[in-house]
């Protein structure tokens, strides 16, 4: 090949080059490529609590399952002769240009994946430039994952407590910690039906895992002062069990262990987060309550029906995620990625759509920017690179799903995002 039509090598094929040539070392990667065998990999590594949290999903799981079946639906139908040499995947959000159409999905309860949880998430997603989401339920606070990013993009996701003001405590929090955008949850208002954390039975916030921003709260630490003690009646009878959970509540918690096993102060956070960290009477109305909070474009999580898309394209909403958040919470609910052309299709160029669910791989993301979305968010994949190998394992992830992306960019013939048309994808068998 002559030196000057030689294109640049691009990231896609770096990463083969790498995965390949550390194959002739006698390398093997730490982290699977193979979507299944990613989370095989994980589910091998993690307690069974901690696998079933996240791996499950709401009743029979059929909304994951059509997850999956909506991308298997769509085929990609490849360009020739376009050259397609050099490939650029970059896309700009929110007056931010970055590299790829990546952000890291929040998730919550990390503690439960592995012991450096998001913080490990932060400084992975920092290295690879990917913004990250913080998690409303995080296991480590917004300020301590910041600290760790430099100046990468970050986002916080909130879910509505029913106390406006610990509401307003999170986000102002979030600014100071530079996030560029607020993401409201509106699928959780209440737990999913989810027989897999039912039938253990591991609900990870009554052992005080995933309640970081709480405790380290301003507002929530008043309201805990202010909160009745436990009722005699509330006290459980003891059993080696309920000595282990309270045990592990008082390591969760800030300060020092012997103190919060004596204060019994974990244990009245976990019933106060308990009691007011969901408001399902939220209503479109109380948006404005958060837009008169931040100038931080606000951003709507959850939202499958294209008259939701447009009422909150009318209200002044910045952004849209359509998510049926991995099939965790409504069993039966439509594809996101099927909910997704409606939606665009209401919405137009307005604001900026972007779509998780069932992502595992660059082409996936291909599909969904196809059909309409901006960006995609990457769920439970870095959370299984994230049990397999900490930090790394969530780089491995990202790099992975970017070199994808990339090769199926190149393949397909599109040398950049806007030419992923919906012209690359057909409905297929
Ligand atoms: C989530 N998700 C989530 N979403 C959110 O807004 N706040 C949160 O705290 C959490 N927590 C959470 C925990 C776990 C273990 C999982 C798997 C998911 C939903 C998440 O942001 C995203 O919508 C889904 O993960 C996307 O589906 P896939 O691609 O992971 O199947």
């Amino acid at each position: 090949m002559h030196e000057e039509t030689r294109g640049p090598p691009g990231i896609g094929r770096e990463r083969q080059a790498e995965i390949y040539l550390g194959g002739v070392r006698g390398q093997k990667p730490a982290v699977p490529v193979a979507a299944d065998r990613l989370e095989e990999r994980a589910r091998e590594v993690m307690s069974r609590e901690g696998f079933a949290y996240v791996a499950g999903g709401a009743g029979l799981e059929s909304t994951i399952a059509a997850n999956r079946a909506a991308f298997d639906r769509r085929r990609i139908v490849p360009r020739v002769l376009r050259d397609a040499s050099e490939r650029d995947c970059g896309i700009e959000l929110f007056s931010r240009k970055l590299d790829s159409p990546f952000l890291l999905a929040p998730i919550g309860v990390l503690e439960a994946v592995h012991r450096n949880a998001d913080l490990a998430v932060a400084r992975a997603a920092a290295a690879e430039g990917i913004p990250m989401i913080f998690s409303n339920q995080a296991s480590v606070a917004m300020e301590h994952c910041a600290a760790a990013m430099g100046n990468a993009p970050r986002w916080f996701q909130l879910y509505w407590s029913t106390s406006n003001e610990l509401v307003a405590s999170f986000v102002r929090r979030a600014e100071a910690c530079g996030c560029s955008a607020i993401v409201v949850t509106l699928d959780t208002t209440l737990f999913g039906w989810r027989p897999r954390d039912l039938d253990l039975p591991f609900l990870p916030f009554a052992l005080g895992k995933g309640i970081a921003q709480y405790t380290s709260d301003p507002v929530f630490n008043r309201l805990l002062d202010e909160a009745k003690d436990a009722a005699a009646e509330d006290r459980d009878r003891i059993t080696p069990t309920a000595v282990r959970s309270l045990i592990e509540l008082a390591r969760a918690f800030p300060g020092s262990f012997w103190t919060n096993l004596r204060s019994g102060r974990p244990r009245k956070a976990v019933r106060l987060f308990l009691e007011i960290y969901s408001r399902p009477s939220l209503t479109w109305d109380d948006l404005s309550f958060l837009r008169g909070l931040t100038p931080l474009p606000i951003m709507l999580k959850g939202v499958l029906h294209p008259a939701d898309a447009t009422a909150a394209v009318e209200r002044g909403v910045e952004g849209l995620i359509v998510s049926n958040h991995g099939g965790r919470q409504v069993d039966g609910a439509i594809a996101s990625l099927d909910a997704l052309p409606p939606i665009v299709a209401a919405v137009g160029d307005k604001i900026p759509i972007l779509l998780d669910s069932g992502i595992r791989g660059g082409a996936d993301a291909f599909k969904a920017l196809a059909l309409g979305a901006r960006a995609v968010l990457i769920g439970r994949p870095y959370a299984y690179g994230l049990a397999i190998a900490g930090e790394d394992g969530v780089r491995e992830v990202i790099r992975n799903f970017r070199a994808e992306l990339d090769l199926t960019m190149g393949l397909a013939g599109c040398g950049s995002v806007s030419e992923i048309t919906g012209g690359t994808v057909a409905q297929g068998g």
